[in-house]
């Protein structure tokens, strides 16, 4: 596969490549350590700083017409686990921006990734005018997630709700606009408002007119154990049975978040897919954070197999960065052969800027 960064034959790889570009990076790098290297533990603000926090906090609430959920605006740097904030104090990040900075702050790969993704042009995530970076970077995805499955295809998009809204296109167009959706207790889709009213959230449904259909199956419980997936299967055969031909998807989310990491073993989710596709009903899988759930790049294949990461595994590698950096979802085309996979991210070194990070 040619790749635009080895092969210098046009102008934006060789730019990118050019000594001198590529020596700033190296200087701006290693400045950054520098000066990550003071920021060895918490410490208090600083005197004297133009804006004090509380300064900060209610700028933020004023633009935003709502105070900030957490009383945390960052400077923009930090080192690892520890972030300045905007008074020049500094903290232990206990969340890591439920993924986002999983890598920690100002990792210098993501710095570099960041620089260098700077010298390309603005790559636009839709059906037009999309740069050689996304085609080189799909390809890398679909051959690995190929390794395990029967996935062909990927397709770029900028924010994981955003390809769960493709995704349920994908599959009501496949069902002739199938009216309903099967989900599990405890899902989590995005923020959108068909994706917030599929989230099994009630907070995240206040003021949303309810005009999606969503059928509820349980999620695996580990007290119960192979018993949870009778508990399901009993009741998507209700729901079959009761909305025939009604349904556009079920939506599996591999390892749900959101009341802690719970993922099930592939025994509970398997028969529950085979059900579904015997019914006619495509599946849907959202894998927006199991990359960073996991310990695979790509864990499509082994649905239900894997092993999740544990809350105290902070390793850095260039691995976990792959695995923030990917972001996608993975629809089935019940019955058919078709398989798609959207991602949201781009790998370092690659163009960034018209990604969102949520
Ligand atoms: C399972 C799952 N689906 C969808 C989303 C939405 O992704 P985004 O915030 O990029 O829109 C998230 C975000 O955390 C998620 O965890």
């Amino acid at each position: 596969m040619a790749n635009t960064h080895e092969h210098h034959d046009v102008m934006g790889s060789a730019f990118a490549a050019n000594d001198t570009v590529q020596a700033s990076i190296d200087a701006i790098l290693s400045e950054l350590k520098t000066a990550q290297a003071s920021i060895t533990g918490a410490r208090p603000a600083r005197e004297g700083t133009a804006e004090t926090y509380e300064g900060w906090l209610q700028r933020a609430a004023d633009v935003r017409g709502r105070p900030c959920l957490y009383p945390y605006i960052g400077s923009g740097f930090g080192n690892g686990p520890l972030v300045e904030l905007a008074d020049g104090s500094v903290k232990w990040d206990m969340i890591n921006g439920i993924g986002v900075h999983m890598f920690g702050h100002s990792h210098p790969t993501m710095v570099r990734a960041q620089l260098e993704a700077g010298l390309s042009d603005v790559c636009m995530e839709g059906n037009l005018q999309f740069n050689a970076d996304m085609v080189e970077l799909s390809e890398l995805i679909a051959a690995e997630a190929a390794k395990g499955s029967d996935i062909k295809y990927c397709f770029m998009t900028n924010s994981g709700a955003m390809a769960n809204e493709s995704a349920l296109k994908v599959c009501q167009q496949k069902t002739n606009g199938a009216p309903r959706i099967l989900a599990f207790n405890d899902c989590f889709m995005g923020r959108s408002t068909t994706m917030a009213q599929i989230g099994d959230s009630a907070g995240g449904r206040v003021g949303i007119p309810q005009n999606a259909l969503v059928d509820y199956l349980p999620f695996y419980d580990e007290l119960d154990g192979p018993a949870s997936a009778c508990y399901a299967m009993k009741r998507l055969e209700e729901y079959i049975k009761r909305y025939p031909g009604q349904h556009s998807c079920c939506i599996f989310e591999l390892v749900q978040g959101e009341g802690g990491f719970t993922v099930a073993p592939r025994e509970f989710f398997e028969p529950l897919m085979k059900r579904c596709k015997e019914a006619g009903i495509p599946v849907w899988s959202d894998e927006v954070q199991t990359f960073g759930r996991t310990e695979s790049d790509v864990p499509l294949p082994g649905a239900g197999s894997r092993s999740v990461r544990r809350r105290d595994d902070h390793r850095q590698d260039e691995s976990d960065l792959r695995r923030a950096l990917h972001r996608g979802v993975q629809p089935q085309g019940g019955a058919s052969q078709w398989h798609l996979l959207l991602l949201d991210q781009c790998l370092p070194g690659r163009p960034g800027r018209a990604h969102h990070a949520a």
